[in-house]
């Protein structure tokens, strides 16, 4: 989804027109002229082909399960030491080292399943300290570049509802002291929702109604900006992307990254073991010889809940969201026509004679992993949940912030014992590992003489 170039007012009544979707205009003209200019030049940056597919798929049936699939081949988890693992170990720390690898975090939407009126990775999720999630992932990126000693640029992808807040939290930390121009700040974009009967809606009578295109909305959003050039321009040729609200996620991790080197893989996935059917992870399987994800919400029950032979899951390759890239994928991606995914909603937008209600419309989103099966090559790599996989999604309840602040005590716990058994940790009450303090476990020994616990046995930070 290229942006499309900018339509001059004759074009936009043409392709209007040649739609019937008119009737958009008549709010404006009724409230002025100033009005109308505004509308034109919002509709002249619409995507008229796209709104096509757009309009195409409402009247299509939902999508069917993409038959007949198969497990795909998973690779060990990063911890196990196999030869694969240690030399995709190596390959991975050699590109981070010569400085071709970015890292990149999806963080637009609205956090409202966990009822937070701000940018979800301003959440302080950390245990004791109370760092936010974004604090968290700087803290990895810093230590990643301390370990690689190379530039390692972040990405941090918003969408239009928290770019502006975003933007204020990071500058209040002051980017959590990574220099400002080793994090590129990109905003998603946007789509016209419609009426179930394909018309434009409008939020006023001078602009159409819009809403975040997804997590989808990353690759023409890396390449609309500038960014991917930009990290050409570094010597990037690998990208490490994952979304905000894991607080377990091991940001470029190098066993993974290797991996997906040592195949030649367009486009790579960290999956988790499912074991509950109903789990709400997509699911990544192989269909006519490609990867593809199929989202909790399309899949159909009884093919979630099929077994194996030895009694587990058959399809139990669970989606992290964690993914790496060449920066090539990216860019075809970013003009690629990625599925588009609808959900009906009711919003407050005008009515046919430009009043503001409650209304029914259909919005439309595109996600990241879509692009899974136009790769020609993709690697899956198998991790253990308890290490690098703690989803922040609901206030209460399942993946929600107590069960998220649990996974991040018993990681603490476990890489202490491992590390420095003998510090004395509070036997009761969250435990953490100040963030940035170690990027794993073997990391954290090697720290084992620049380190303190304090707050009475419950934080381990830097002396
Ligand atoms: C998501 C995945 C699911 C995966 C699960 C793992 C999608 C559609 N599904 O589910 O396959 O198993 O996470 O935890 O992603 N975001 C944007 N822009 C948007 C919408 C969301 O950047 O327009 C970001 C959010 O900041 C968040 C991430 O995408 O980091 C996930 O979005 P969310 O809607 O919470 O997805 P889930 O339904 O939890």
């Amino acid at each position: 989804m290229a942006a499309p170039a900018l339509a001059s007012s004759a074009q936009v009544d043409e392709a209007l027109a040649a739609r019937g979707l008119q009737s958009v205009l008549a709010p404006a003209r009724r409230a002025g002229a100033d009005a109308v200019a505004a509308l034109l030049q919002d509709l002249a940056g619409v995507d008229w082909e796209l709104l096509d597919r757009q309009r195409a798929a409402l009247a299509a049936p939902p999508p069917a399960a993409p038959c007949p699939l198969e497990p795909p081949e998973l690779l060990p988890p990063p911890a196990r030491a196999t030869p694969e693992n240690e030399a995709a170990a190596r390959r991975g720390w050699e590109a981070l080292r010569a400085g071709r690898v970015a890292v990149a975090t999806v963080a637009g939407g609205q956090a409202s399943r966990l009822g937070f009126d701000a940018p979800k990775g301003t959440f302080p999720l950390a245990p004791v300290s109370g760092a936010s999630l974004f604090q968290m992932l700087a803290g990895q990126v810093r230590r990643l570049r301390e370990l690689s000693g190379a530039a390692l640029p972040w990405i941090i992808q918003t969408g239009p509802e928290n770019h502006a807040d975003t933007h204020r939290f990071l500058e209040r930390h002051n980017w959590f002291h990574l220099r400002r121009d080793s994090v590129l700040l990109v905003c998603q974009g946007t789509l016209p929702a419609l009426s179930a009967d394909g018309q434009l809606l409008l939020a006023a009578p001078d602009r159409l109604f819009r809403n975040p295109d997804g997590h989808g909305g990353f690759y023409a959003a890396l390449s609309g900006s500038g960014a991917l050039a930009e990290l050409r321009r570094r010597g990037v040729d690998t990208l490490f992307s994952c979304q905000v609200d894991n607080a377990l996620v091991r940001m470029g991790d190098p066993v993974f990254l290797g991996h997906h080197l040592g195949r030649g893989a367009d486009m790579s996935a960290k999956v988790v073991e499912k074991t509950d059917p109903g789990e709400k992870v997509g699911m990544l399987a192989r269909c006519g010889g490609r990867h593809v994800v199929l989202e909790y919400s399309d899949l159909p029950p009884e093919l979630a809940a099929r077994r194996a032979a030895d009694g587990s899951l058959l399809y139990r390759a669970g989606n992290i969201a964690i993914h790496a890239f060449t920066l090539s994928f990216v860019e075809a991606m970013a003009g690629a026509q990625l599925p588009l995914h609808l959900a009906r909603k009711k919003v407050r937008a005008l009515d046919a004679g430009g009043q503001p209600v409650e209304r029914d419309a259909v919005k439309f989103e595109t996600f990241v992993f879509d692009a899974m099966p136009l790769a020609r090559c993709v690697a899956v790599q198998l991790v253990e949940r308890d290490e690098e996989f703690a989803p922040l999604k609901n206030r209460d309840g399942v993946d929600s912030i107590r069960t998220a602040r649990e996974a991040l005590d018993r990681r603490a716990r476990r890489w202490c014992a491992a590390a420095l058994p003998q510090l004395r940790l509070a036997e009761h009450g969250w435990v953490e590992i100040e963030p940035g303090l170690a990027y794993d476990a073997a990391d954290l020994r090697s720290r084992a003489g620049e380190v303190e616990l304090v707050a009475c046995g419950r934080l381990l930070r830097r002396r």
